[in-house]
């Protein structure tokens, strides 16, 4: 998910290249970084936690004039890490036992653990706990004098996604580099190459590049590049001209980090549910909450402990438990969870919810839950996050960085994470194995159903056109669509700094109505899921005073339109799925909102992605 760099040539400073390549990759955000190059028949590696400057400064600490490495070709990372904390140890590159094959990977190895013990028993020794020092133990296993042939057979045992760079001792003059899921792009140079995961971190030496397809493996030198296929047939793929400036380099070619980080949904959706769902048992295996179906029976009650965009993931999670395994759930701001000394029974579970892993609120509640002597599971995204540690058990993500401070990708992961888990516990009760099998289908269409969403943000931009001059503005739902309704008006607020508020829809005549005059829009969430037919009653009542109405629906629900003024039309999908793809729409239209106001997207004024204090 993170940073690749690898450099073959004598045209320029092999590990200065290098690590100005990791530079330009830092704003994928990362926790650790490493580089290793051949020199002399051996490998040297250094490797650092914390930033690329940290790395650097152990370079010129270690690698001094008179103990430059004298290299052309050599590899780097940036890590983020999903398997094992963020270590010096965990961090790429790694080398195989016999110190003559160096690898960085960015992606997950679904089946590494099944690996791990194979290559272990034939004598392996591990000194990491990520999934990717599998890949480098296998193709040393399986090498036999033709490094792409190792890797091809390697990549044939993987499940997965993969980006990786590879070099060995047995040929020195060769990188190789290969993806499935994970981006690599080679950089055809003259006399030199450059490959990296991200055309950020080498159009500054060249334009011209390759990029390859799934499956594809490539030997890269300085003259030349080499591509077959994992079952070793040549392919030739095109050389092509990037025009990108580098200042779009920076956010892969995005304008932003917020709206980068919202077409990575479908990706970072698949890989937190990738090897997750269980079809024969029609469950979901979530192995990190490390409960026995005993000890998930015995759960009679859970607490959803989050602040913010995850506070309004719990809510939605809150119905998920309570529709599907008819477990007593509520959500708790977790600063209050703290503060009003709650009741917690050593039954209870408290599932605290936090992008970070880091916010203070969430932490406090999590000290406070153990206190009390409950069981205690956190769904973060950042591996190895205070949060995550402190609970010990729990689900990641995997939803790669998520650097925007309006926090977006974060969001659909957690809700889809929350699913799986209501999944698991539903199937641990009553839910019938159909059911299952239902909701198994449902999950595993949600990249799929955002990715149409995803398409139609040139309409949803046109909407949010008609409405810039809009100074307060109401979100309404209900039943799933209400946490969606209050999420919709948080990224508002965040990122155009217009007075926005989410309510439940039928709370609007409790006060709120007074508001609505025809300066100010309201956005009522009608998609034709349970619920619907109330809030066509309360858009109408907008209506009346005078608000336009802009709606979300489900495409062909005709019976929506005489009631909006403006309509983001979504894909059909259950109550179950609904937030998540409304959520996306509401995404794009702030978005679009904020930019066509001027709004800085990326640093909103007063906020910071992490709020580490109470
Ligand atoms: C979301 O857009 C916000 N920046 C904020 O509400 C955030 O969700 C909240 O601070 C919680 O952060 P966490 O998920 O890292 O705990
Ligand atoms: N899964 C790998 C790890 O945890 C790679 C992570 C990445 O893509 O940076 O080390």
């Amino acid at each position: 998910m993170c940073g690749i760099v690898g450099y073959i040539g004598k045209k320029r400073d092999n590990v200065e290249t290098l690590i100005d390549g990791l530079k330009r990759l830092e704003y994928r955000g990362y926790d650790s970084a490493g580089i290793a190059v051949i020199e002399n028949g051996g490998i040297r590696s250094i490797k650092s936690t914390g930033k690329v400057a940290e790395l650097q400064q152990k370079i010129l600490a270690d690698w001094n004039h008179h103990n430059k490495p004298d290299t052309s070709i050599g590899i780097a990372h940036t890590r983020w890490a999903t398997h094992g904390a963020p270590t010096h140890d965990n961090a790429h590159p790694h080398i195989d036992d016999t110190g003559r094959f160096a690898l960085v990977h960015n992606g997950i190895i679904e089946n590494y653990a099944a690996l791990k013990k194979q290559l272990q028993l034939k004598g392996h020794v591990f000194k990491s706990e990520t999934d990717s020092e599998v890949l480098v133990h296998l193709i040393a296993e399986l090498f036999d004098g033709d490094l792409m042939q190792a890797v091809a057979a390697s990549l044939k045992q993987l499940e997965g996604t993969f980006g990786i760079t590879v070099i060995s001792l047995d040929s020195p003059d060769s990188l190789v580099v290969a993806r499935r899921g994970s981006p690599i792009v080679i950089g055809v140079g003259d006399e030199e190459s450059i490959v990296a995961s991200d055309v950020s971190a080498l159009i500054a030496y060249t334009k011209r590049v390759i990029y390859l397809d799934d499956d594809d493996i490539a030997l890269v030198s300085a003259e030349g590049i080499e591509i077959r296929n994992i079952d070793n047939v040549p392919v030739s793929r095109e050389i092509a001209k990037v025009d990108w400036s580098s200042d779009a380099a920076e956010k892969g070619g995005y304008e932003h980090f917020m709206l980068k980080e919202m077409y990575e949904q479908p990706e970072a959706i698949s890989n937190a549910t990738r090897g997750r769902l269980d079809r024969k048992m029609a469950t979901g295996m979530m192995n990190g909450l490390g409960f026995s179906p005993k000890n998930l029976a015995e759960i009679n009650r859970i607490v959803i402990a989050a602040c913010g965009t995850s506070m309004h993931a719990g809510m939605v999670g809150e119905y998920y438990f309570e529709d599907l395994a008819s477990i007593p759930t509520e959500i708790e701001q977790a600063a209050e969870f703290r503060y009003r000394n709650p009741i917690i029974e050593p039954n209870s579970l408290l599932l605290a919810i936090s992008q970070s892993g880091e916010t203070a609120d969430t932490l406090a509640a999590v000290r406070e839950a153990i206190n009390k002597g409950a069981t205690v599971a956190s769904i973060c995204n950042v591996v190895g996050s205070t949060i995550a540690r402190e609970t010990g058990r729990g689900v990641y993500l995997h939803a790669g960085p998520e650097i925007g401070v309006a926090s977006t990708k974060a969001f659909t992961c957690q809700v889809t994470v929350l699913l799986m888990i209501a999944l698991k516990f539903g199937r641990n009760r009553r839910l019938a194995t159909e059911e299952g099998v239902r909701l198994i289908d449902e999950i595993e269409n949600i990249p799929a159903l955002v990715t149409e969403v995803l398409n139609d943000a040139a309409k949803i931009e046109e909407i949010a056109r008609k409405y810039v001059y809009a100074e307060d503005m109401f979100f309404i739902g209900r039943g799933y669509l209400y946490p969606a309704a209050l999420e919709g008006a948080l990224k508002i607020k965040e990122i155009s700094y217009i007075h926005a508020e989410g309510y439940h829809a039928a709370e609007l005549k409790h006060g709120p109505i007074a508001l609505l005059e025809e300066k100010v829009p309201v956005v009522a969430l009608a998609n034709d899921i349970p619920g619907k037919d109330k809030i066509i009653g309360n858009m109408q009542e907008c209506k009346a005073r005078k608000s336009p109405v802009i709606a979300t629906a489900t495409v062909g629900d005709d019976s929506i339109r005489e009631h909006a003024d403006d309509i983001i039309w979504l894909p059909e999908c259950s109550k179950y799925v609904a937030p998540i793809i409304s959520v996306v729409a509401l995404q794009f239209f702030s978005y679009y909102f904020a930019k066509l106001r001027g709004c800085s997207i990326d640093q909103p004024r007063n906020l910071a992605k992490s709020v580490t204090v109470e």
